[in-house]
């Protein structure tokens, strides 16, 4: 699976894909992603990307034509299944879009900054708007750090366990259970019996009994 992310501060995403599960899936073959700095795109001597917003109103707005020139000549060499602007009137994402995602070929992130982007950018190219929570973060790299990485974990091979992505929270609609390793007993507190029994049946009963249990108490909305 390809994700090819345009981005107008490419550093910040210089470290999230370097390590553990996502490295190993770009190692294996499995993953590739493409950093693209919009930089590169942008207009005149100084490359400028940003600009003053119509109609005034602080904050600097991110240019149409580099980011045109940017999508159009990816376009042009790739085919997109979806191409995503990660923004915080978008779409609340969850493991359903993320399971969604994670069976697409190749996907093109848009990141904005500042203000936000020319909306003739989303009216044109954008086929999907996705936002990472109800909050505003000072632009689209972590978001689409989150996205990226919730995405890849659930492609066939990238972690090392494949039926652990399904155990996760939220996969099965329940928050997970509890998790213990050794020791069995810690400052005063046991591992609880079933897990040492070895009785692989009631293990999976008792997971299911503690998923659904907290999932009541802690995200009843769920249920
Ligand atoms: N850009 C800034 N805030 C964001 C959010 N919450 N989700 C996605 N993109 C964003």
């Amino acid at each position: 699976m390809v994700f090819d992310i345009i981005t107008a501060v490419p550093e910040l995403l210089d470290s999230p894909f370097a390590h553990s599960i996502l490295k190993r899936g770009i190692d294996a073959g499995l993953l590739e992603i493409n950093i693209i700095n919009l930089r590169d795109y942008g207009l005149g001597k100084h490359k400028q990307i940003d600009d003053y917003q119509y109609g005034g109103g602080a904050g600097m707005v991110m240019m149409v034509e580099p980011l045109d020139n940017c999508i159009s000549s990816l376009k042009e060499s790739n085919d997109y299944d979806e191409i995503i602007f990660l923004t915080p009137d978008g779409d609340v994402f969850n493991q359903s879009t993320a399971n969604y995602l994670s069976t697409q070929r190749r996907l093109m992130l848009i990141l904005g900054h500042y203000k936000g982007i020319d909306q003739r950018i989303r009216d044109i190219h954008v086929t999907k708007e996705i936002s990472i929570g109800d909050y505003v973060l000072s632009g689209g790299e972590l978001p689409a750090a989150v996205l990226v990485d919730a995405v890849s974990r659930l492609i066939p091979g990238v972690m090392n366990d494949g039926t652990s992505a399904l155990t996760d929270s939220f996969q099965d609609g329940l928050l997970a259970p509890p998790v213990y390793t050794r020791p069995a007993e810690f400052k005063g507190h046991k591992v609880p019996d079933i897990l040492l029994s070895g009785h692989d049946e009631k293990i999976s009963e008792w997971r299911l009994s503690q998923s659904e249990k907290i999932t009541e108490s802690k995200r009843p909305d769920l249920l």
